[in-house]
This record gives C-alpha cells, structure tokens and sequence, in this order.
C-alpha cells in the first residue's frame, strides 16, 4: 500500500501543476481584455508614450480619443494612423479632443466632448505630464503647483469627470502614467516625485472604492523613457529646461512601455513597475530600510550639486 503511494506521487504532483497551469492559462484566457471597438481615451497622444500608446491600442482595433494642447501635432498623429492599415483588424480613425489639464474648467468641459464622440468611454489612459529639475531651495512656489497642476489635478480632474459614465455601465479601466518617481523621492526632482507619489495614493484609493463597480485601476511605474520629457521640463524658475539627460537619452524604447500599457489594460494589473534592478532595489531599500535608502539619496545629491558647481 505504502509502495503505491510511494510511486503514484510523482506523476500525481506532476499532474497536479499541469492541471493547475491549465486552470491559470484557462483564467488568463477568460479575463483578458479585448480591445477590437474599445473606446480608448489617451491624454498627451501628440509625442513620446503617449504617441506610442496610440499606435499601439490603434493596431489592437480600439477607437481612440487623442487628447493634448496642440491640435496641430495631434492631427499629424491622426494622419499617420489612418495610414496604417492591418488587413486583419478593422482599425478607426482617431478623433481628437484639445484641452489644457492644468486649467481644471476646460478638463471638465473637454470630458463632456469626450464623452461625445461614442458615447461612452472604455479604458482612460491618463499619461500626458511634465517633468521639472531643480533645488528646492530656489525654486518657485508657483512652478512647485503648476507641475502638480498638470500632473496630478489635471488627471483627477478628468478622470472624476468621466467616472460617473463608467459607474453607471458597470464597466471601464482607468490607467495613470506614473513613474517610479511615484513610489521613491530623487533629490533636485522634488515638484515631480511629489506629483507622483499623490498620483499613486490617489488611483490606489481609487481602485479599492471602484472595484464594487466593476471598474479596473492600473497604475504604470516606469524608468526612464527615451522621450522629450526632460527637455519640456520645467526649471525652478518656471522656464524650460530643453536638455536631453544622458537618464533619458538611453531609456526604454517608448514603444516597449505602450507594450507594457496594452497588455496591464489586456490583464488588468493593478500595479506594474518597469524598472531595472537597481530602481527596483531602491523602492524595496524605501521601504525594508529607510535609513539606508536616505544615505545613498543625500550622497547622491551632494554628488549632483558638485558636478553643478564644476
Ligand atoms: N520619459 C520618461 O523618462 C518617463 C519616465 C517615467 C514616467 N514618464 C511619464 O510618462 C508620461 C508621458 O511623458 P513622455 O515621456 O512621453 O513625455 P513627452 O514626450 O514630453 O510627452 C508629454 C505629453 O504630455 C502632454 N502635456 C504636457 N503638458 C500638458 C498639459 N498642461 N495639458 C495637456 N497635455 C499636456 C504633451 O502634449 P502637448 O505638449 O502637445 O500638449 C505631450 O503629449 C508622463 O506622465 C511622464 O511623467 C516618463
Ligand atoms: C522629440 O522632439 C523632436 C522635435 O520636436 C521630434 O522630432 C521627436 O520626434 C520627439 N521625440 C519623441 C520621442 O517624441
């Protein structure tokens, strides 16, 4: 008897994990998300990610809205994709809605013409921001609330424009760009981090009071992204930046980011980090060992600030 069991272990546990893959590939199957007719909304479509992101959920069928302040760049968007076509798929043409995030009554007059072109709105994909360099110290309070503005309250303001839309079908995925700039602080990066880390706490308030809905919240945190985001950024006086960091420069290929977007909204992840190692180390270092974390941050601004002054 004991001899059985004995040899009946090994094929049993082997069955016992292929069945359980089975179960997890039958699961993933059933809880994907298809995008074919979907209604995308992306905010700041008109370059880096975000223009990325609408090549890529285009290819995947949906109807997209592009949103950003220059309606001439977004129009260029617009012409590129129609000319895409995919034998396979039907694709749409993109509609496109201008409004500036950081004036909280156009975002509420934008969501209404949003919500004009089909009615309704399936996955929002909040990305459009601004990213800022500077020393607290000389740093205006005004740019410390413009960055917040276009980041932070601009996003909520939008999303809270179109949520009620999304309660009331019992269906929608709403995603926030953040950055892992939203879970660790850098030293000379203060109005950004600070822009994400409340756009984390919010979208994951977000996602607990939403779930009874039916309603989906992903957040994105990645690394560096080679686009023009460093050289739109603001400095502390309010004026531009316009410098490509070496940080930047040899960053993710956007399009693999709006790879790792399509496939967050597709499986519905909650909370998807896309850093290497040494970021991922740093947001663990934050949290198992603060005063670890604080030494390597304060050596690394001293360091920024030597480099300046040379
Ligand atoms: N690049 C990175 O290293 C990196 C890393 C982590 C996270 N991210 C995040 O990724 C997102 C996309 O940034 P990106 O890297 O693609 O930078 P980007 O090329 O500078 O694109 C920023 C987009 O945001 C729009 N935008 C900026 N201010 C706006 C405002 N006040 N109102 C409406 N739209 C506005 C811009 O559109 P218009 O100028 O046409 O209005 C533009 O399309 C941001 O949330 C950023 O924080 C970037
Ligand atoms: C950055 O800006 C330049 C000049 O406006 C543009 O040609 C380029 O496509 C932009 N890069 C990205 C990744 O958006």
């Amino acid at each position: 008897m004991e001899r059985l069991t004995g040899a009946g272990v090994g094929p049993l546990a082997v069955g016992a994990v292929g069945l359980l893959i089975l179960l997890r590939l039958i699961q993933r199957a059933r809880g994907k998300q298809i995008l074919q007719d979907k209604v995308v909304v992306i905010t700041g479509a008109s370059s880096g990610l975000g223009k990325e992101c609408a090549r890529v959920f285009h290819a995947a069928g949906a109807r997209l809205i592009l949103c950003g302040r220059d309606q001439k760049r977004l129009q260029e968007v617009v012409q590129e994709l129609r000319a895409v076509t995919d034998g396979q798929r039907k694709t749409y043409t993109p509609c496109t809605v201008t409004f500036d995030l950081s004036d909280t009554d156009t975002v509420a007059r934008a969501a209404v013409e949003i919500l004009k072109c089909h009615g309704h709105v399936d996955v929002l994909i909040n990305n459009a921001g601004i990213s800022y360099r500077g020393n607290i110290l000389d740093t205006h309070v005004s740019v410390q609330r413009d960055v917040m503005e276009t980041n932070y309250f601009g996003p909520v303001a939008l999303t809270q424009a179109i949520l009620p839309s999304m309660v009331e079908r019992g269906s929608g995925h709403i995603v926030a760009i953040s950055s892992v700039q939203g879970k660790i602080a850098i030293p000379y990066r203060s109005a950004y981090a600070a822009s994400k880390h409340a756009t984390q706490a919010y979208f994951d308030c977000l996602r607990a009071e939403v779930e009874r809905f039916g309603l989906q919240v992903s957040i994105i945190s990645p690394g560096y992204i080679r686009t023009n985001l460093s050289v739109n950024a603001v400095t502390g006086d309010g004026s531009k930046y316009g410098v490509m960091d070496k940080t930047t420069a040899s960053g993710r290929e956007p399009t693999e980011v709006a790879h790792a977007v399509l496939k967050a909204v597709r499986h519905r992840q909650k909370d998807v980090l896309l850093a290497g190692p040494l970021p991922t180390l740093a947001v663990y270092l934050r949290t198992l060992w603060p005063a670890a974390y604080f030494r390597v941050m304060a050596s690394r601004a001293k360091k920024e600030q030597r480099i300046k002054e040379q």
